[in-house]
């Protein structure tokens, strides 16, 4: 019964709902500037922002997948890769740009790999933090997408 209600909350989402959001820059010889303003750049409200940064050579983030939260992840500095899992597709996004971004829809399983020395992941989120919003067992997820 708990499980059934659990799998009422797990989206059909697919990893070609999810997309590279290209942001425009402000350029100057100085340097150059990127701009991401809430109902205007991305397709959700941001409410929280957190960054990883500091990682370990051949580290891996993510390995896991969200009910509801949405996110739009880029590069600040360095590279790094995204791979997204439906269940039935992979895809595998690299992002290096500050203003390339991934916008991640919900009931996805990510991981971040290959995080270049120095790299600095930005994510902007929809939803403030909320432990229950994670699905951390890939078996779950596995059958929860069936
Ligand atoms: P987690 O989201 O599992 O990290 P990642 O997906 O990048 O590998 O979070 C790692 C730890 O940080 C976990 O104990 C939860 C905590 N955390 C917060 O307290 N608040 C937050 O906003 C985030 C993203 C994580």
């Amino acid at each position: 019964m708990i499980l059934k209600n659990i799998e009422m909350r797990l989206n059909n989402n697919t990893v070609f709902d999810c997309s590279l959001i290209d942001v425009s820059k402000i350029q100057s010889k100085s340097g150059n500037i990127t701009v991401l303003e809430n109902g205007k750049d991305l397709p959700f409200h941001v409410k929280r922002i957190y960054y990883l940064y500091d990682i370990p050579s051949g580290e891996n983030r993510g390995g896991h997948a969200h009910y509801e939260l949405e996110q739009y992840i880029f590069a600040a500095s360095g590279s790094f890769n995204v791979v997204l899992y439906d269940g039935v597709n992979r895809k595998n996004i690299f992002l290096n740009r500050p203003n390339l971004g991934l916008h991640i829809v919900p009931g996805l399983w990510r991981e971040l790999v290959d995080f270049s020395s120095g790299s600095i992941c930005m994510v902007l989120a929809s939803h403030k933090y909320d432990e229950n919003d994670y699905l951390r067992d890939f078996n779950q997820f596995l059958a929860l997408k069936k």
